[in-house]
């Protein structure tokens, strides 16, 4: 299920009159309905040892800013606008904020500006994507954490909820050589239930034996150009396989979410490949639901015995 959200007209910066381009002005109209209308897709995100406590949360996904122009930046701008009328409980962000350090400087202040309007209540989790460590990620990291997120680069956080933990985990860019998710897993039990942000979905097969409960990732901008049925016609840059584009797929025995990012890169051009805004139900995996469906139900059946019991009456 999907909508869509074009932006605000007035955010659009139309040519002036007197440029001498301003007779491309249909078709540069054309190009931002296109790269501008952000989709809304809403997902339930099966999520493995999901705690039932934590059935039901609602958190939100954004990925691959690249903020190098007014036009990226008031698509981020309608980018929160759109999260926080969804009032989720948690915010994901998985890198690649800026492409190149001109843009990162020009745009930090209102990029930090920008996600300091962001206020769910459990908080947003921010990861570093290969074009980050490229820029200042030191910088950008500043940024994020005086917009309030959490910034995890190998590290991870726990959430307590009646008493249950999920944690979030996030696994810092694979290019970069900056990837070490035994650290990032550190303190957390085999057992645990963790929601895992790492930007390159390639990152799987590193990560695997770590039994996260789901990953999310980027980086990919969802090929940009998508043909129906066949998908992106891009050569399939990723090694884990072309499917891990766009959406959930399940990879051996947990699923992952490739988000198909707000900007684009190199070229700022979509088609059929809206950016995208993720909604996520967090839900168990089948079996676990089987599972706590019959803990449940024991639960139902001794408290039925108890009130019957002739001993309580
Ligand atoms: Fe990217």
């Amino acid at each position: 299920m999907s909508d869509c959200y074009d932006l605000d007209p007035t955010d659009r910066q139309w040519p002036a009159e007197s440029e001498p381009w301003s007779r491309l002005r249909p078709l540069h109209w054309v190009w931002r309905l296109i790269t501008d209308q952000i989709e809304v897709t809403s997902v339930d995100l099966p999520v493995r040892r999901l705690p039932s406590e934590f059935y039901g949360l609602v958190a939100c996904q954004a990925s691959d800013f690249h903020v190098d122009s007014e036009a990226d930046l008031h698509r981020l701008q309608q980018a929160v606008r759109i999260i926080n009328g969804q009032s989720p409980d948690l915010v994901f962000l998985t890198g690649d904020y800026f492409s190149d350090c001109k843009s990162m400087w020009r745009y930090i202040g209102e990029f930090r500006q920008a996600l300091g309007e962001l206020k769910p209540p459990l908080g947003v989790f921010a990861i570093a994507g290969n074009h980050d460590h490229s820029l200042s990620f030191w910088t950008i990291a500043q940024a994020l954490r005086n917009s309030g997120a959490c910034v995890l680069a190998n590290e991870n956080h726990s959430l307590e909820l009646k008493g249950s933990r999920l944690f979030i985990v996030g696994v810092d860019d694979l290019w970069s050589d900056r990837a070490r998710p035994s650290c990032a897993f550190r303190g957390v039990q085999p057992d645990d239930c963790t929601i895992l942000l790492v930007h390159n979905p390639d990152a799987a097969p590193y990560v695997r034996h770590l039994k996260p409960g789901v990953m999310l990732s980027g980086h990919t901008h969802g090929g940009l150009i998508r043909i129906p049925v066949y998908g992106s016609p891009v050569r399939s840059f990723l090694r884990i396989g072309r499917q891990f584009y766009s959406g959930l797929n399940r990879y051996k025995d947990f699923y992952i979410y490739t988000n198909r990012g707000l900007g684009a890169f190199p070229l700022s051009l979509r088609i059929n490949c809206r950016p995208e805004v993720s909604l996520f139900k967090l839900t168990g995996w089948p079996r676990d639901m089987q599972i706590e469906k019959s803990r449940a139900a024991r639960v139902e059946a001794t408290g039925l015995r108890i009130r019957s019991s002739p001993l309580l009456t």
